[in-house]
């Protein structure tokens, strides 16, 4: 006789989903830091864009500044008009240098050169220096 109200097929299914809840909580606090480490940065800085003051960028001159946690550059090469771009060489990596008596810019590890718009003059570089947006918000550049 057995006087336990409850079945064997329920008790099998009340373990089931034990150990289903359990499988799931192991799994979650596994790749939860894997997800954490593989999903884009969000913090501060990761999307911002960048104010620099429109007076310390000269025409024909070049004004680094740090965009994104990577060197950038923005150039005005004609009055009012600005271009941002990445300062770091595609080739392998260098930043770049801006040459103003010539009006383009020079790698000074493999002697990559580009034009003051980003394009290839010279060298090894495989492709332009990337292109970075740039707006005019009264006395301000908005880079990004
Ligand atoms: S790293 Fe710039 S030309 Fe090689």
């Amino acid at each position: 006789m057995d006087n336990n109200p409850i079945s064997p097929s329920q008790r099998r299914g009340f373990l089931i989903t034990i150990l289903a809840g359990l499988g799931t909580a192991v799994t979650a606090v596994t790749l939860w830091p894997m997800w954490r480490f593989l999903a884009p940065r969000k913090g501060p800085g990761a999307l911002e864009r960048v104010a620099v003051a429109r007076a310390s960028v000269d025409l024909g001159a070049a004004h680094f500044f740090n965009f994104r946690g990577a060197p950038a550059v923005l150039l005005q090469p004609s009055p009012g008009n600005f271009a941002a771009f990445s300062a770091v060489c595609p080739h392998l990596g260098c930043i770049i240098k801006w040459q103003q008596d010539k009006g383009e810019f020079l790698c000074p590890c493999h002697a990559g050169r580009f034009s003051a718009d980003g394009k290839v003059l010279g060298g090894p570089p495989p492709k332009p220096l990337e292109s970075i947006p740039v707006a005019l918000e009264g006395d301000q550049i908005m880079v990004g």
